[in-house]
């Protein structure tokens, strides 16, 4: 498919012309004061999430000449390549499925599914490897020896399950210890490590490739250590979640449960990556977070453009990164079991979308991913939230609210809901006339994601929708939001160096590394 560069599409140009004309000038306060109608115009809802983008810098007119600007540059196209199963991650050579991960199993009297023909023989591995996953996951849920499990993998082979074992805590097995190894930082394992027993431990070695030097490096030591506490038995206390069985097998592992390479790092929550996710919240736990993403996977796949969440959301981020010059998103979620989604979704974002040329490898004018930051609400108030209100900056906030909670202490709830409204409220309204060091700017901008309760279902959901808008504003930007190719050269010269501090070589080395590496060899 021949895609126009975006910034030389008809809208980009009349984006940048409404930007002159009026975008710069565009004040919140008066659109809702113009406009009776804008929490309606600008909120909508999409599978288990209520969205209302009404407190952004944006009116209906930029909106409609944003979906122009995705109808220019092929969205949908590139949407139903990917749902069709097109190599669409070129510079790797493959498709993108982690979708199917999600997808129900065909049902012969519903020929009008959503998966092409040609991939029902993938879905139905899928569901075949799915079903012995969670059945393992079911033998550990009931064997009381266990106690603890210990998931040693990175990126995300970490960050998807740890997040989700988090965000789902109020639906994790009693009796269950989680952990989560990332680090090659020794200090990380060794205090895990101080609190199992190896009779009552399963370890759980995640990693996609089977290769990452970290995961490789605790998974050894772990392995060691198991031996040394005189573990015998590794079928039972160690598996292995990969596409790399066969590195697996070599290492030692027995019990493997495999995936497919059109399935990246960063969205393998929904593969067997997501093991320690299926033993915390059970089976039918997890089929419930799948069903949740696959229920916003149709809406994006479905919905007009203009009522279809990921895409507003995406071209909102394209909006405020190429228009109006932000170059950051703060991610504020009001639910302290979220506390590891901002960095999820760092990954997920700038991973995705850090990339400074296109899908053809030409090198691109304008800026792609921002950075995004944040922690759970309502700490961030008493740390950065005086730079989002007063600052110098425009930081875009996004909020994340639910509607019930499961505990029943009285009182926190309305606090928080109060707090979240709140900060919401006075970054659009702020304060003037109240003197200098007081005055709030206001006209501040966020988004506001509503869940009715934080379940399996709404956390798939919700997550689903962020891989789709991360998805969009990539395909706005023609960029290949699939590969990771900056992560390589990090890799290779740690090799290098590492053989260099056991030697002292420092021939050939940049003055500050050689003097780094001689002080650290002192
Ligand atoms: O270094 C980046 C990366 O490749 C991520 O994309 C990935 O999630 C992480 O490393 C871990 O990779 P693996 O699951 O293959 O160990």
């Amino acid at each position: 498919m021949t895609r126009t560069r975006c910034d030389r599409t008809p809208a980009w140009g009349a984006l940048q012309a409404a930007y002159r004309t009026q975008g710069r000038a565009f004040d919140l306060r008066r659109a809702f004061a113009m406009n009776a109608g804008r929490f309606e115009a600008f909120s909508q809802s999409a599978p288990h999430v209520f969205a209302d983008l009404s407190k952004n810098l944006i009116d209906v007119e930029t909106e409609q000449l944003l979906l122009d600007l995705a109808r220019q540059t092929g969205v949908a196209q590139q949407r139903d390549a990917m749902f069709a199963g097109e190599q669409i991650n070129a510079t790797e050579g493959r498709a993108v499925m982690h979708w199917l991960l999600r997808t129900p199993p065909l049902d012969p009297a519903m020929p009008a599914q959503s998966v092409h023909r040609h991939m029902a023989e993938t879905l139905h591995e899928v569901h075949t490897t799915l079903d012995a996953m969670l059945a393992f996951a079911e033998t550990v849920r009931s064997d009381a020896r266990i106690t603890d499990v210990v998931n040693i993998g990175i990126g995300g082979s970490d960050l998807g399950p740890q997040m989700a074992v988090l965000a789902l805590d109020a639906f994790v097995l009693p009796g269950k210890r989680f952990h989560f190894v990332s680090n090659v930082d020794g200090h990380e394992l060794a205090s895990v490590l101080g609190k199992v027993k190896a009779e009552s431990t399963l370890f759980l070695i995640a990693s996609k490739t089977f290769t990452t030097i970290e995961t490789m490096t605790n998974a050894l030591s772990a392995k060691a250590w198991f031996a040394a506490q005189g573990g015998t038995d590794i079928a039972r206390h160690f598996a292995a979640l990969t596409t790399n069985v066969a590195a697996a097998n070599n290492f030692g592992v027995k019990t493997t449960f495999g995936f497919w390479d059109w399935v990246g790092g960063r969205y393998s929550v929904w593969s067997a990556i997501g093991l320690p996710l299926a033993i915390a919240i059970g089976a039918d736990g997890f089929r419930e977070f799948l069903a949740g993403a696959h229920a916003m996977d149709e809406h994006f796949r479905t919905a007009p453009l203009e009522q279809n969440l990921p895409v507003r959301l995406g071209l909102l981020d394209v909006w405020y990164r190429n228009f109006l010059g932000f170059t950051s998103r703060s991610i504020a979620p009001y639910h302290s079991a979220l506390k590891r989604y901002p960095a999820y979704l760092q990954q997920l974002e700038m991973e995705s979308n850090g990339k400074r040329v296109d899908a053809h490898g030409e090198a691109l004018p304008y800026g792609t991913a921002p950075v995004l930051w944040g922690e759970p609400g309502t700490n961030g108030q008493h740390a950065y939230f005086q730079m989002l209100h007063q600052g110098t900056d425009v930081v875009p906030v996004e909020f994340v609210a639910v509607k019930q909670t499961t505990h029943d202490l009285p009182g926190h709830h309305d606090l928080l809901l109060a707090n979240v409204l709140a900060q919401a409220q006075a970054l659009m309204v702020g304060q003037a006339d109240a003197g200098g060091h007081k005055d709030f700017p206001g006209n501040r901008p966020s988004t506001f994601l509503l869940l009715d309760a934080l379940t399996r279902g709404s956390l798939g959901a919700l997550i689903a929708l962020q891989e789709h808008r991360v998805f969009v504003s990539g395909s706005v930007w023609g960029i290949n939001s699939f590969d990771q190719w900056g992560v390589e050269l990090g890799k290779v010269l740690a090799k290098d160096v590492q053989a260099r501090l056991a030697s002292g070589d420092v021939t050939g080395l940049d003055g500050s590394t050689a003097g780094l590496l001689a002080r650290l060899r002192d």
